[in-house]
Parts: structure tokens; sequence; C-alpha cells
């Protein structure tokens, strides 16, 4: 279970979260359709199918690459980097690569020359099917797939989607093996699925351990256990107060992938009717000496969560070279140092701060940190009054594209 050291906010909106979570469990609130996540248990023969799939991508291939953008692409590089840290393509010998998140014409083709020599896999993920910046990559891809491999390709092929689209449509009519995006689970929502599960079985990951960190975390959950609820009335506590932004301050490298997927998950959840925490990831101590100036002196609208993992890692330690305070001690205890120094200056600064103390960096604390999130976001969104499973807001810009590209038939969703 993650744990979580937070001043205990106000009864009031304790009752709050409570009253929310039990509407989130009873399928009460807004868009419960959509809140399948809440179960993260994908259906056995899939998720065998996923596990055969992936160990002959491992067999046969020695990259994968990922498209996808938004909820489709961000928890599986959060779980990444959390699991292997940002270097992991530089490590292992097995690479995965992600592309299609923009239409960045540079960007795809580095990885395309990434890919050369390597037999490569190719995994499209868009529940719609029909994402412009998904579509444009994967046709850019699956033509150089068949240049590459001919016949070959559609063995080569993944294919993750709905039961239904143009992506569904191609992949039945390709024959690629295909996994399915549940109607009732949101792209933001969606790790647990196959949208996660296959990149991450390619890369070695044990899901069963993933899923089983989530399951104990939605049972502690179930029986009041979980700190998911007060750190859900904490951050709205503080919201009420003035705290418009959330920083998610992280003391390893490790959570880059992990902030950004919480940025995502909260920013689209909550960002609506002129409302919501606005949610920002910094990478400490690195942006201490950056953004550190603004949080502890700048505008007071800030609230912080910070992650610092207890257990050390390595026992790597600063040479007793010199008279140096920080000589003979390991980097794991100035890093706690600079973690609980943070902590006391930014509340100088007025800033409220809590501190996330995940248990270890494996499968099962991960599988419990994303329901964790999950469903504190679920929560934070219907105390706020807000449907936190849908996204009016980003249909804007694709409409003016649409526009701009002077295109008459649907671009996109
Ligand atoms: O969380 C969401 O719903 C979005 O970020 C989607 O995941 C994103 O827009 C991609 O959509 P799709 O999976 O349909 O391509």
């Amino acid at each position: 279970m993650l744990k979580l050291e937070c001043v205990r906010p106000d009864e009031k909106y304790l009752k709050r979260a409570e009253a929310a979570a039990a509407a989130l469990f009873n399928k009460t609130g807004k868009s419960a359709e959509l809140t399948g996540w809440l179960e993260p248990r994908p259906p056995k023969d899939e998720l065998d199918r996923i596990k055969a799939a992936a160990a002959r991508v491992r067999r046969e291939c020695g990259a994968l690459v990922v498209l996808g953008i938004g909820g489709s692409s961000l928890g599986a590089k959060a779980a990444l980097d959390f699991l292997y840290g940002p270097r992991r393509n530089e490590l292992d010998e097995f690479k995965i690569y992600f592309a299609g998140e923009g239409f960045s014409a540079r960007d795809t083709e580095e990885v395309l020359r990434l890919t050369e020599g390597r037999v490569t896999a190719l995994c499209v993920v868009s529940k719609s099917g029909s994402t412009a910046e998904t579509s444009a990559a994967f046709s850019i891809f699956e033509a150089e797939m068949k240049r590459r491999y001919g016949e070959r390709a559609r063995e080569l092929i993944f294919v993750i989607t709905g039961d239904r689209g143009p992506l569904f449509e191609h992949a039945l009519s390709e024959g690629c093996e295909r996994f399915t995006v549940p109607d009732d689970t949101g792209g933001r929502y969606s790790v647990l699925t196959p949208v996660g599960l296959f990149p991450l079985a390619c890369a070695g990951v044990d899901t069963d351990a993933l899923l089983a960190g989530a399951e104990e975390e939605r049972e502690a959950a179930l029986c009041g256990k979980s700190a998911a609820v007060l750190y859900a009335a904490s951050r709205v506590f503080e919201y009420g107060k003035g705290a418009y932004v959330e920083l998610f301050g992280a003391f390893e490298p490790r959570f880059k992938g992990f902030t950004g997927w919480l940025e995502q998950l909260f920013a689209e959840s909550e960002g609506k009717i002129g409302q919501g925490i606005f949610p920002a990831g910094l990478s400490y101590t690195a942006d201490l000496h950056s953004l550190g100036q603004y949080v502890q002196q700048g505008r007071r609208m800030l609230q912080e969560s910070l992650f610092f993992i207890p257990e050390p890692e390595s026992g790597l330690r600063v040479p007793r070279q010199n008279e140096s305070r920080l000589a003979g001690k390991t980097l794991h205890e100035i890093n706690e140092a600079a973690m609980k120094a943070t902590a006391a200056a930014h509340r100088e600064g007025s800033v409220p701060v809590r501190i996330f103390l995940p248990e270890g960096r494996d499968e099962k604390t991960l599988g419990g940190m994303i329901w964790f999130f999950e469903f504190a976001c679920g929560v934070s969104g219907y105390m706020q009054g807000i449907d936190p499973f849908d996204q009016p807001g980003v249909e804007n810009y694709k409409k003016r594209m649409r526009a701009l590209l002077g295109e008459t038939k649907s671009l996109d969703k």
C-alpha cells in the first residue's frame, strides 16, 4: 500500500471525500459507465494472449515501436521509467521506442532510423482508432514494416483498440493480432488494460505482479485502509484555500514518466468548467536549482506532493577524501536529507507539503501506485462536482486543425 505523510485536512473535506469514494464504488456518480478501471482484471484469455505474443516479440525481435498519444502511451512510459529508469534503452538490448506523440517529422524519422538493423515489432494503440497523430504515424510505420518484412509484417504488427472503429476494421482486414481497450475505461485510466500491459509484457514486466499490486490497493480502499481518500481530501482542501497548482516533486529520475502520467491524469480529469488543480511534475533536486526559487518565494498558489522511496537501492558513497560534510555518506542518505530539507523549507514558505513513500521499485508497488492515483483522481473530481472521466476540451484544437487541413470527413474522433 502507498504510504502518505500528510496534515489531516478539515473533517468536512474528509467526509466529502468518503462520499465521493462511495459514489465511485457504488457507480452512482458522473460517467459511472467509464469506471471499469476500478477493477483491474483483464479477461484471463486476453492476458494469456498478451503474454504469449510478448514472449514471441522478445524471442524474435530486437525492438518494439509503440504508437499512441495521451492515455494510449503515457501509462506504459510511466511504468517503464519507474521500473527500469529513463536510461532503459541505453542499458537493455531490447529497445522500446515511442512515436506518434505529435506530428514532428524529425522525431518520426529518428525512430525509423533507430530501428534499422533490428527486427522490429509495431504496436499501435488507440481506443477510438482515429486519433490524427496515431493514424499518421501508423500509416508511415506500417508502410515501412511492409517494405522491410513483406508478408511477415502482419505477424509483427499488434493493434490495441476498441471493439469498433477504423483501426479495428483495419486489424481485421490485415489479419493482425488485436487486443481490446475496454469500453468502460477511458485512455488515461487504461494502463492496466492491454494498452499498458502489452508493451510492458514485451519489456519483460511481470504483469501479474502489477495487477496484484493494484488489486491490493483496491481492497485496502474498499475497507477504508488506503490513503487515497485522505490524499484527495487534502488536495481539494488546499485548493479551497487558493492552492491552485499541485507540484509533484520526485527525488529519483525513475519518476519522470510517472509524474508525466499524473499530469495528464489530473489535468484531463479536473480541468473543466473553469476549475481544477493544475498539475506539474518536477525533478528534484535538479528543479530546486531552477523552479525552486518560485516554489519558495513566488506567488502563493502552490501545494506540493513529494515522492521518495525510503528503501536504499544502492550503498554508493561519497569518498572520505576530505572534510566535506558529505564525505562518507551514501547518496541515499544525502537524498533523504534533501527531501526532508525541501519539505521543511517549502512548508516555511507557506506551501502545503505531503510526502509519498512508495515501499519499493517493483511491479507490485507500481500497480498499487497506479490504482491509488486513478482512484484519488476520481474522488477529487467528484468532490469538485466535475466529471473526471470525460475530456470535451481537447476537441477544440482538433476541429480547428481539421478546418485548416481542409478535411471534410473526420480526421479524428
Ligand atoms: O485520456 C484520454 O482519453 C486521451 O488522452 C486519449 O487517450 C488520447 O486522446 C488518445 O486517444 P485514442 O486512444 O482514442 O487514440
